[in-house]
């Protein structure tokens, strides 16, 4: 990044003020080094400082997805399932995820919240990301998610009990297991801990959403996380998992399709933040069957995909904490922001879905002060597009101009 003593500026036309909700004109943010040190609105600026001039775009921070996959992407899986499950190893994962988040940098996607990788790979991208050696969005990670034998982190369920595969990852029975695991994670340099709290679509179960730990073990999972100091995302489709994850104390619940009305009630209760990977339903239902996935998981998802906006609807008119989180990797990496418009089409006003995506997202990853918003103090994360992306929030698919810890990623607006 550029030195410290260096002071550069950007200039647009609009600034998009993610904690106040309001858009400001003729924005002027200063930067040195790799963070911002002002924001200013009077259109001067200040002597020895090098501006770059964005004209007529809108800036706005530095995006944040919390629910990404970046050690794969569907489009590994060319029509043969079986090739991709059962050929390849963590070895490919490493190849490829340079590439992806590559991608989702590119997109505007600055910070990532990686929940589920085997074997470290994404401990060791995020570390070779933070050390300059590739480029790729700042990354909190969890290693390999903890789940249930036979469950949605047991990637083996369904294959002939004769294979012996060489490591299950992330599962762990019983409290004792559970806790011995996330010390694991924690050692091997997870940020946060993943973990299952129900079934899912894209893995053998029979069930797309029944609860796959106790609440005993939901409990330790987030008694024992919580003491290293580390947040808990629970993967969770059916309405009891939701809840029984809610009351074991998890940060968020991810995918949260079939949240009931007692479960909105929990979650705020509690502060529990909701994601909801509202767009993926559209993917899976228009590519899976095509790239070899059994039929029974493209019926599991005709179950929750539909339910699952509609409770998103739900949830955004109960006030409840949302945060952003796509599930990048069951979609092509760098396709992150077309969540957008689906949260718009349902319900959020497109300044509550840019919230969702920066403000909220920081507050959820514990990154309140450092990352989404434009701000001094905050690092120098920020993103231009050349429509209004509070008239249009599919804006964001187009940006335009990104900007990681001061350092210029690309910058394509129009002038
Ligand atoms: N990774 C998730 C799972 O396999 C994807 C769920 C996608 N479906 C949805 N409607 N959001 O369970």
């Amino acid at each position: 990044s550029t030195p410290a003593s260096t002071r550069l500026a950007v200039r647009a036309a609009h600034l998009v003020d993610v904690k106040a909700g309001t858009v400001r004109d003729n924005p002027l943010v200063i930067i040195e080094g790799d963070h911002i040190t002002d924001v200013r609105y009077d259109g001067q600026v200040p002597a020895g400082v090098n501006v770059i001039d964005l004209g007529s775009a809108t800036l706005l921070p530095g995006l944040i997805d919390c629910h990404v996959h970046l050690t794969g992407d569907p489009n590994e899986v060319k029509g043969d399932y079986y090739e991709a499950m059962l050929k390849r190893t963590s070895l490919d994962a490493a190849i490829l995820s340079p590439t992806y988040a590559k991608r989702t940098l590119d997109a505007g996607f600055t910070t990532v919240r990686n929940v589920g990788a085997d074997d470290y790979v994404d401990v060791a991208l995020r570390d070779a990301i933070n050390r300059g050696d590739i480029a790729g969005p700042r990354m909190l990670v969890s290693g390999p998610a903890l789940g249930a034998t036979g469950g949605h982190a047991d990637g083996t369920t369904g294959f002939s009990p004769w294979i012996e595969f060489h490591d299950v990852n992330g599962v762990a029975d019983g409290v004792d297991a559970i806790r011995h695991r996330v010390r694991e994670n924690v050692k091997h340099g997870a940020d946060v801990i993943k973990f299952m709290a129900s079934a899912g679509v894209l893995s053998a179960e029979a069930s797309v959403g029944a609860p796959q730990y106790s609440q005993e073990e939901m409990n330790a999972v987030v008694d024992e996380a919580h003491r290293w100091g580390k947040k808990v995302a629970a993967h969770a489709h059916g309405a009891e998992a939701i809840k029984m994850a809610i009351r074991a104390g998890v940060d968020s619940v991810e995918h949260s399709s079939l949240i009931d009305e007692e479960g909105l009630k929990l979650a705020k209760q509690h502060g529990t933040y909701l994601d909801f990977d509202v767009y993926n339903d559209d993917y899976i239902l228009s590519e899976y069957a095509k790239k070899g996935f059994p039929a029974s998981t493209i019926d599991k998802e005709k179950l929750v995909g539909r339910l699952q906006r509609e409770n998103f609807q739900r949830a955004v008119k109960a006030g409840e904490k949302m945060s952003f989180g796509t599930d990048a990797g069951v979609y092509p990496h760098g396709w992150n922001a077309k969540q957008f418009a689906v949260m718009t089409k349902w319900g959020m006003t497109p300044m509550q879905a840019i919230q969702a995506a920066t403000v909220n997202a920081a507050d959820l990853l514990g990154m309140t002060g450092t990352v989404g918003q434009l701000a001094p103090g905050y690092y120098a994360d920020l993103v231009a597009v050349n429509g209004d992306p509070i008239k249009d929030v599919s804006q964001l698919e187009h940006v335009a101009f990104v900007m990681k810890a001061g350092d210029v990623d690309r910058n394509d607006i129009k002038r």
